[in-house]
């Protein structure tokens, strides 16, 4: 079969129309096989929901360790993550952090992180405005994330700044030099991670880095692997989850109806953040390459080509979900894909999903009369992560 290209394919990432909405460019992606261009490498685009859990679950032909000149390796200043890597890595490496993660360790951060919203909200009353991005979305999962790291959550805005930057390399082009300010922040990043690392290897807590700390004691981790996943979570646990806080309640204010629902019924939360998750997702996009030459899905797919498997697009492909451009806080069954799938699928999970519902949660309960503000929220400008720049209510 010949290879599919489709140069002049209206697919930019760049292009401002599709990232404020880029649903309508997904709907054109459905009723084909996976289309293979020419980008600033070969690129596949993978937009139907079995082809992307397809893809996901076989990571011996679609695989996480980057190629080269992607840039998005240079985020974690090459050193060996997770997240970018295969079995037999990925597999030594999850075991060693899943234990951090299981769901007791994080019901057991329940009351903290109901404290952390309560206390942003609180400040929110007092002041008698509410910018939901700045005064929650964004402080309350880094807060979180700091301390699960074993970090005083009062350095969140530091950590924010390291953070925003480092993400920012995904916004430009492959092959072109990283942003401005991305150096200075891995650099910043990187002497804060020693300090604290000597620090708790002196002093261990019950925190996740005094863990790893422990298990490369034992050898089960070198250092560089310990950095790799302080950078990790960093990242990982925090734009993601302002996103799902942000995304999920401006899909609310966007739908009274559903917001009325929840407000009648708050026992719909959980299936309210799925629903979040499936119909605005933080992650859009996720990357993998293509180990050996294979067709998938009826396309032919040579060794070396870029897969760009968009989760966003799944979840709204109508062949999985009925309704697909339906916001409906009730949907069952809801098996988006926005925490991914296979052996990658998201370690933070369980705790995003806690976090997004107190905040969210917290947010209605306070305020009673919650409305959009007058200026219009919008979209950060990244084709990956989808968030909100701003999100102006008004509480009065
Ligand atoms: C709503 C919030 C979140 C979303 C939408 C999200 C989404 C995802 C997705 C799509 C993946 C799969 C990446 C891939 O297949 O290449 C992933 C992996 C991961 N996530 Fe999350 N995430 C969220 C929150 C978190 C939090 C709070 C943490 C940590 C505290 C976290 C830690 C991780 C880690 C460590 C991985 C890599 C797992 C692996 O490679 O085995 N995430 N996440």
């Amino acid at each position: 079969m010949e290879e599919q290209t489709a140069a002049q394919t209206p697919f930019d990432r760049f292009d401002p129309t599709f990232l404020s909405d880029p649903y309508p460019f997904y709907k054109m992606l459905y009723g084909q096989p996976p289309m293979v261009l020419e980008l600033e490498m070969r690129t596949a685009l993978l937009a139907r929901y079995a082809d992307v859990v397809a893809a996901l679950r076989d990571p011996n032909t679609f695989s996480s360790a980057p190629i080269r000149q992607i840039s998005q390796a240079h985020i974690f200043g090459g050193v060996p993550t997770l997240i970018l890597t295969d079995p037999p890595v990925h597999t030594r490496l999850r075991r060693l952090v899943n234990q951090a993660f299981a769901p007791r360790r994080i019901r057991e951060m329940e009351p903290r992180i109901r404290q952390i919203a309560d206390e942003l909200l609180t400040k929110v009353e007092r002041a008698g405005r509410f910018e939901a991005m700045k005064d929650i979305a964004e402080p309350l999962p880094t807060m979180v994330i700091a301390e699960v790291l074993g970090i005083p959550s009062s350095d969140y805005q530091m950590f924010k700044q390291w953070s925003d930057a480092l993400l920012e390399v995904s916004n430009v082009p492959v092959g072109s030099p990283p942003p401005a300010g991305f150096h200075e922040a891995l650099d910043a990043e990187r002497a804060y991670f020693k300090q604290r690392y000597e620090y708790l290897r002196r002093n261990p807590g019950n925190d996740l880095m005094s863990m790893l700390i422990q298990a490369q004691e034992k050898d089960a981790l070198t250092f560089d692997e310990v950095a790799g996943f302080f950078n990790l979570l960093l990242l990982a646990g925090n734009e993601t989850t302002t996103n799902l806080i942000g995304n999920g309640l401006y899909a609310l204010m966007r739908h009274p109806d559903q917001l009325e629902l929840l407000r009648r019924d708050p026992s719909l939360m959980p299936s309210a953040i799925e629903e979040m998750l499936r119909w605005d997702c933080p992650v859009q996009a996720t990357g993998r390459n293509v180990v050996r030459d294979c067709e998938f899905a009826g396309t032919p797919l040579r060794a070396g080509t870029v897969v760009v498997v968009l989760n966003g697009a799944a979840n709204r492909d109508p062949a999985q979900f009925p309704d697909a451009d339906r916001f409906d806080i009730r949907r069952a069954p809801n098996d988006h894909v926005a925490f991914g799938e296979g052996i990658h699928f998201c370690l933070g999970a369980a705790l995003a999903r806690m976090e997004g519902s107190i905040a969210i949660g917290s947010v209605l309960e306070r305020f009673p009369r919650l409305r959009l503000g007058e200026v219009e929220p919008i979209y950060k400008k990244s084709f990956n992560v989808r968030g909100l720049v701003n999100l102006p209510m008004r509480i009065d």
